[in-house]
């Protein structure tokens, strides 16, 4: 659907890939990606970090990893449509002023535009709570609870112009268990996206996928 991918360049130890990540919260698959960075010798590295919301917890591992970390608020404007899109070109210039080269989403609660997907496509990459196709959208939990499944997991997809409908790069499950909640099942995920991510980022920045 739509364009191509394409690839980012294959980052070195000597030379990472210069990365962004997107959140809009808690960060902790943020803090999870820079712990993996400064413990072994990566071929990524995070350059800049970005929330669409400007009381993200997560915004504080900039400070403590000494990233640059912004907040862009979406701005004001008069529509929606404009007000998305002006968004969105903040965001991309921000990204090519300090020359990145891979964008990281992790928990962005936003739903991207094709304009905007179409200018990183290939280079943009997103971690799910469910085993897409199942259960996309912002309640993969609630909505894989109530139907009733007895397994979920994780997906790292690349992203396209549909909604969680990208290529799959990597997926693993995770048992739905007696007595989950929402809250429950979001914990033992994302200790499993916790590994997932880092580890499909370490190959995708390195090798032919
Ligand atoms: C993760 O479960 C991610 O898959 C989903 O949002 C959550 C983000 O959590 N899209 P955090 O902000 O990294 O703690």
């Amino acid at each position: 659907m739509g364009k191509p991918y394409t690839r980012p360049r294959k980052g070195s130890i000597k030379k990472p890939l210069r990365i962004a990540v997107l959140i809009s919260g808690s960060g902790s698959g943020l803090l999870a990606l820079l712990n993996h960075q400064q413990s072994t010798q990566c071929t990524h590295i995070t350059k800049l970090i970005i929330s669409d919301n400007v009381n993200a917890g997560g915004l504080r591992f900039g400070e403590d990893f000494d990233i640059p970390a912004e907040a862009i608020p979406l701005p004001d404007s008069i529509n929606k449509g404009q007000q998305r899109k002006m968004h969105e070109n903040i965001i991309h210039d921000v990204l090519l002023n300090s020359d990145i080269e891979l964008v990281v989403l992790s928990g962005y609660m936003r739903i991207l535009t094709s304009n905007f997907v179409g200018k990183w496509k290939g280079r943009l990459i997103n971690i799910h709570p469910s085993l897409l196709p199942k259960y996309p959208g912002a309640h993969a939990h609630r909505d894989a609870l109530a139907d009733g499944a007895k397994i979920t997991g994780c997906t790292v997809h690349l992203v396209d112009e549909g909604v969680d409908t990208g290529k799959i790069l990597s997926q693993q499950e995770v048992p739905i268990l007696e007595g989950d909640t929402i809250e429950k099942l979001q914990e033992r995920v994302k200790k499993v996206e916790h590994q997932l991510y880092p580890k499909v980022l370490d190959i995708y920045c390195s090798e032919d996928y």
